[in-house]
């Protein structure tokens, strides 16, 4: 048994985790840089210098917590990309000083990679062929896995993400941020018919996303109605935002799972810890016959764990980075 210390700083929250071959967690400390909250969104230069400040403590910490000593640690694995490129590199810079100094391998991870392995903390066992679509603040993608390392890519947003919608959609509300947690909460109270807003690029055979039209429909709604009438129907307006998001990510999943015959389904990314798209997509894949698979909840937000996870395979495999290593922001699944 091996046993891997990960790292993720790809945006706003620092973790570190200790992960085995088995895929037993040993310890997953994420420390959420609460400092944005103030600006509506993550400033990306305050998100740099708080990894920097809180990276070497949170290590320390997760080795104590899974009670293993550096020496004890077989590899040392990092998301490289996508993400905001300073934060990216904070992490970077540390996990290969980390690698250099006790010499031991480094495996880089591409983050959203990292989202879809997030599922085999619970299930080991779990390989593809499978369809993911992973959802995110940064991301919506539908992909079909083939292996792990052979994959296409079916649909993806156009422009916003499934979880920057939410956010944006809790800005124009002053709810706060991030977005999605809260709107999910508050929406359980209200009547997701309340409002219809749209479903961009709701077509056969269309798998891509679009979701900037449905900020600009909500922005214009709320514009046009008083305080008082905001205050009061708060839940259904939030309830009728998730529904229009949720609608979109179940339809067109479900969609080219029927026209592609896949037999098992995976959620993963920030998103897939919303309450509502659990139940939708539950409810579609019973019907459909289909194996629905979502990451524990804890495991569904950005955490070292995944990284973690993500690294197993590729230690088996010898796929080690050197030292040149750099960090990246391009997007998507498909980039390493
Ligand atoms: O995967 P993640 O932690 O970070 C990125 O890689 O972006 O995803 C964060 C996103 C945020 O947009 C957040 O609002 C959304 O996931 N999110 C949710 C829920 N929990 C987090 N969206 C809807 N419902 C939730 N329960
Ligand atoms: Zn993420």
């Amino acid at each position: 048994m091996f046993k891997i210390l990960a790292f993720e700083t790809s945006c706003d929250d620092t973790s570190v985790a200790v992960l085995d071959s088995n895929f037993k967690v040993h310890a997953n400390l994420i420390s959420s840089q609460l400092t944005h909250e103030d600006f509506g969104g993550v400033v990306p230069e305050l998100a740099s210098r708080l990894h920097l400040k809180n990276i070497m403590k949170i290590t320390k910490v997760t080795l104590e917590k899974a009670k293993l000593e550096l020496n004890e640690i077989d590899a040392i694995a990092v998301s490289i990309n996508p993400g905001l490129i300073g934060a990216l590199l904070v992490g970077v810079s540390f996990a290969k000083s980390l690698a250099y100094s006790i010499g031991k391998p480094l495996i880089a991870v591409n983050h959203m990679l990292g989202h879809v392995y997030a599922t085999k903390i619970k299930h080991p066992n779990l390989e593809p062929p499978f369809l993911a679509l992973v959802v995110s603040g940064g991301h919506t993608e539908l992909v079909n896995f083939h292996s792990f390392e052979d994959f296409e890519i079916i649909g993806k947003t156009q422009d916003d993400a499934a979880g920057e919608a939410f956010d944006k959609t809790a800005k124009l509300l002053n709810l706060g941020y991030p977005g999605g947690p809260i709107i999910d909460e508050i929406a359980k109270k209200g009547n997701p018919e309340f409002v219809r807003f749209p479903r961009a690029l709701n077509r056969k055979d269309n798998y891509d996303f679009s979701f900037s039209g449905l900020k600009t429909s909500v922005r214009n709604y709320i514009l046009k109605q008083n305080s008082d009438f905001i205050k009061k129907h708060l839940a259904d307006i939030g309830a009728s935002v998730q529904a229009a998001i949720v609608d979109s990510l179940v339809s067109k999943t479900i969609n080219y799972a029927k026209k592609s015959n896949s037999d098992k389904i995976i959620i993963a990314g920030g998103v897939s810890a919303n309450s509502m798209l659990r139940k939708n997509f539950k409810e579609q894949a019973n019907k459909l016959g289909v194996q629905i698979i979502f990451p524990a909840l804890e495991y569904c937000m950005d955490n070292a764990a995944m990284i973690g996870a993500a690294a197993v395979d590729k230690y088996k495999r010898k796929e080690f980075a050197d030292l040149s290593l750099n960090a990246f922001s391009k997007k998507g699944l498909r980039f390493i």
